[in-house]
């Protein structure tokens, strides 16, 4: 995700705006720039990589005197990672700077190409500030400039705006993306978060969404749709490093508490009225192509399984997943009519990257579904789609999975529209539940509290099945990884109906067993594979939106209309027993023993 700062006041600028930029580092980013307004000169940097970039660019540069700044460190999802993308966006006379997705960027880029503006970047946040000089230029009032344009944009956003025509003033508006305004006497700071200014601003005011306004003379004057209103500032925490985690105990926990979030950001764009659309992708990309092969590790081969079986029955086109260190020494046999997609959160892991370049060398085509864009494997794949999943510092990999197999379930989607092997119907079906993902991800006090409690009689035992059926058994090899990975107590996923060739021996009541058991999938066969298991006096914690009288433990789960709104619910239960669990046994969450955040080493 972007980072957002922004200063009014005496102080030097340059040094309060980078300073604050570091502190969003978390956020991840590729490019940084500043600007500010002071004695009515507007100055500009901007910088690709990492912040020290932007240093080096400033050095011999101070501001002196009252002005407006604004910074912003951008994590590219319109764009590649280059200076003239980078934030902030200079208009003839002023500068924005945007986190988050304008969707109908495309239609009024188009209307202000039409009034002659050229564009010089490839992303969407230019729109706003060519939008706002274009009605000012005709009412020569800067609010009701500012005001016209956050009316005319949709989708999510946070941005500050500064300009020649109002020198001593930033507009702001907020809805979808995080924005607060701090307060020190007649000091006003923006930030995406509380980090850059603790220590600067004594009090804080979180927007809301919908609201804007602007920042003058040390006041801030705030609107929603309803006019002008209110607000109530409140002391600002001085604890930075809880600040950086929002709270949250480990940035694993903050993780799982924004996939609700995070989910709506990698549908933005892609999932229209009445259809899916890639703007990365077109009909012709799959041309020739007739299977598909996915290749990933960890995590990311977890997420790959899961849409195997989507594009296998909605998409109707043959997918085989392979382990990408196996894959490398395999010998495999690859044909010129397979899609080679490549699946990974760092998009620098080795064994995945190696086997992407043996697939080029073989002559297939090649996609990737990164988390990182200009990453090697992003570099090397013929095209890429970005999962928008923003920084994910904890090791074990949460947002990341989720916006994963959240993109695979739309490609799946645009394939079978392309291929015509789904009908209106259905894939009306598909969107709307594809709508209620971000709801199915929310997590409640009551469902966190519920799972820290039995976490306690987890502690033990000699190991842990996790088993589902069909898409449900790519989870279960999930939540065991989530679960090893930082609990460091023994978990396997299998599959439910595996049990009972061997696994089932190991059953007794000191055998934890973790059932997926969906409703709206094969329910009635993962049924019987969970009874055979209580029969031998296995220890079952049933996950379900079914009540199941012979477990131990049980989650009643809400969704049963369609299998991937209960994939997720249950991904993030799931999530959360692997946290509580770590937690109750004192472990690192975010940084567990023996494990890196991306292995580019075999
Ligand atoms: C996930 O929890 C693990 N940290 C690990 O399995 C990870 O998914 C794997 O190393 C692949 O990483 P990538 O997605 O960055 O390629």
């Amino acid at each position: 995700m972007c980072g957002i700062v922004g200063y009014i006041g005496v102080k030097e600028k340059k040094e309060i705006l980078l300073d604050g930029l570091q502190e969003l580092e978390y956020r991840g980013y590729d490019s940084a720039g500043i600007a500010i307004i002071e004695n009515s000169q507007l100055k500009h940097f901007k910088a690709v990589g990492k912040l020290e970039n932007l240093r080096e660019k400033t050095k011999n540069y101070s501001s002196s005197g009252f002005g407006v700044s604004i910074g912003h460190t951008r994590w590219a999802t319109h764009g590649k990672p280059t200076e003239l993308n980078a934030h902030p966006h200079l208009g003839e006379f002023s500068f924005v700077v945007h986190n988050g997705i304008i969707e109908n960027y495309q239609e009024l880029k188009e209307e202000l190409e039409s009034d002659g503006i050229n564009f010089l970047s490839q992303t969407d946040t230019e729109t706003i500030v060519h939008l706002f000089e274009k009605y000012y230029n005709k009412s020569k009032e800067p609010f009701i400039s500012f005001t016209n344009t956050i009316n005319r944009l949709q989708g999510a956003y946070a941005l500050l705006l500064i300009t020649e025509a109002e020198p001593d003033v930033i507009f702001f508006a907020k809805n979808g993306s995080p924005m607060l305004i701090g307060f020190n006497k007649d000091e006003i700071y923006f930030a995406s978060s509380d980090t850059p200014i603790i220590g600067k601003a004594t009090e804080v005011y979180y927007l809301e969404d919908g609201e804007y306004g602007y920042a003058k003379n040390g006041e801030v004057t705030l609107f929603n749709k309803n006019g002008e209103k209110g607000f109530v500032k409140k002391a600002l925490t001085t604890n930075k490093a809880m600040a950086q985690k929002d709270g949250f105990r480990f940035f694993m926990e903050k993780e799982i508490y924004e996939q609700s979030q995070v989910i709506n950001d990698t549908m933005i764009g892609r999932v229209l009225d009445k259809e899916i659309d890639f703007e990365e992708l077109n009909s012709d990309f799959f041309n020739g192509i007739s299977n598909i092969k996915i290749c990933a590790c960890g995590t990311s081969y977890h997420s790959a399984l899961a849409g195997s079986y989507l594009l296998e029955r909605v998409a109707k086109i043959p997918c085989q997943v392979e382990i990408a260190s196996e894959f490398r020494y395999k010998e495999p046999l690859l044909q010129k009519n397979t899609l080679f997609i490549t699946i990974s959160q760092s998009g620098e892991t080795a064994d995945t990257l190696e086997a992407l370049k043996m697939a080029k060398r073989a002559g297939l085509r090649s996609l990737s579904v990164c988390n990182v864009d200009n990453s090697s494997i992003v570099r090397e794949s013929d095209r890429a789609i970005l999962t928008r999943a923003g920084i994910e510092k904890g090791v074990a990999s949460t947002k990341a999975f989720a916006t994963q197999t959240m993109v695979l379930w739309l490609l799946t989607l645009y394939i079978a529209q392309i291929k015509k092997t789904i009908s209106k119907e259905e894939l009306d079906s598909e969107l709307k539940a594809i709508r209620k993902t971000p709801k199915a991800l929310i997590v409640t006090d009551k469902l966190h509290d519920k799972i820290h409690r039995l976490s306690k009689r987890y502690l033990h035992g000699h190991g842990f099945f996790f088993i589902g059926r069909d898409l449900f058994f790519p989870l279960a090899l999930e939540g065991a990884l989530k679960l090893k990975e930082i609990s460091y107590l023994h978990a396997e996923g299998y599959p439910a109906g595996e049990m009972k060739h061997g696994p089932i021996a190991l059953a007794d009541s000191e055998l934890f067993t973790i059932a997926l058991m969906p409703k709206s999938l094969h329910y009635e066969k993962i049924k019987s594979n969970v009874e055979e298991l209580s029969a031998r006096d296995a220890t079952i914690l049933a996950i379900s939106p079914e009540p199941f009288e012979l477990s131990d433990d049980f989650i009643q789960t809400h969704y049963k209309s369609h299998p991937m709104l209960e994939f997720f619910e249950m991904m993030v239960i799931t999530q959360l027993l692997a946290l509580e669990i770590s937690i109750r046994l004192g472990n690192d969450v975010d940084m567990p023993r023996n494990l890196a955040k991306s292995v580019t080493v075999e």
